[in-house]
């Protein structure tokens, strides 16, 4: 395990520690949220976790929840979550988070929305002071809008790539196209994050403002615990 997994992995044990037997969990996307999973599992199997059941963020969790063991369930059985655990690109001073770079996007900002609490968990190469400095805003867009919505973003001062690694563009769990917008860094992200909200053919951005309740960092000084407005 790389030192880079080894501070995810105890940024999502830091994490994990936080949930209760009886809760409804949002499971996030990605490679730190993995670990998660792992933990939860872990604590499923050893019985200090009980009657926990998970709601999935992409096709690609609820895959690795069911072979972990994860009980799951569905919006149609439970309309709201109590603690969603995460992990984001990139994280600002206030919580805002740069999220998507595993194109879950969508129903990862689904699970945020409809989450009491959302645990973000990063190791420290994930700290930002200015959202775009480090990562590109992975932005959804229908199939149908793709060069329009290409044109806007352009417009708007971004620099554009559809993602297509090896030349074969990624489909979203909802079949759509993923475009990675770099802005640099933003001065507003709550502002940028209104205006491609206003664009039919844009079905969701990775700017996730104001969601995030709380922070796990880890990092060579240990793990450190932020909350938002704190
Ligand atoms: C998935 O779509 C993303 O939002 C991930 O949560 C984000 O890319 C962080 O992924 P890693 O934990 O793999 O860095």
């Amino acid at each position: 395990m790389t030192r880079q997994d080894e501070l995810k992995k105890a940024a999502a044990a830091a994490a994990v520690e936080r949930l209760e037997s009886g809760m409804v969990v949002g499971l996030g996307t990605g490679s730190t949220a993995r670990f998660a999973l792992e933990r939860i599992s872990e604590l499923i199997r050893n019985g200090r976790l009980k009657n926990i059941v998970g709601i999935p963020s992409s096709l690609r969790t609820e895959t690795e929840a069911r072979e972990l063991g994860i009980p799951l369930t569905g919006f149609e059985s439970h309309t709201s979550i109590d603690v969603t655990i995460d992990g984001a690109d990139e994280v600002d001073p206030e919580l805002n988070l740069i999220k998507g770079g595993g194109g879950a996007l969508l129903r990862e900002k689904v699970l945020a929305q409809a989450s009491r609490r959302n645990i973000i968990i990063v190791d420290e190469s994930k700290l930002s002071e200015r959202l775009g400095t480090r990562w590109a805003l992975p932005v959804e867009v229908v199939p149908f809008a793709r060069a329009v919505e290409e044109h806007f973003l352009k417009s708007i001062g971004a620099t554009v790539a559809l993602r297509a690694p090896n030349g074969r563009a990624v489909a979203t769990d909802q079949g759509n196209l993923l475009l990675d917008a770099r802005f640099g860094p933003m001065g507003d992200p709550g502002r940028l994050a209104q205006q491609l909200s206003g664009r039919a053919g844009i079905v969701e951005h990775g700017l996730f403002v104001g969601l995030a309740h709380e922070l796990f960092v880890a990092g060579t000084d240990g793990i450190r615990h932020l909350k938002r407005g704190a």
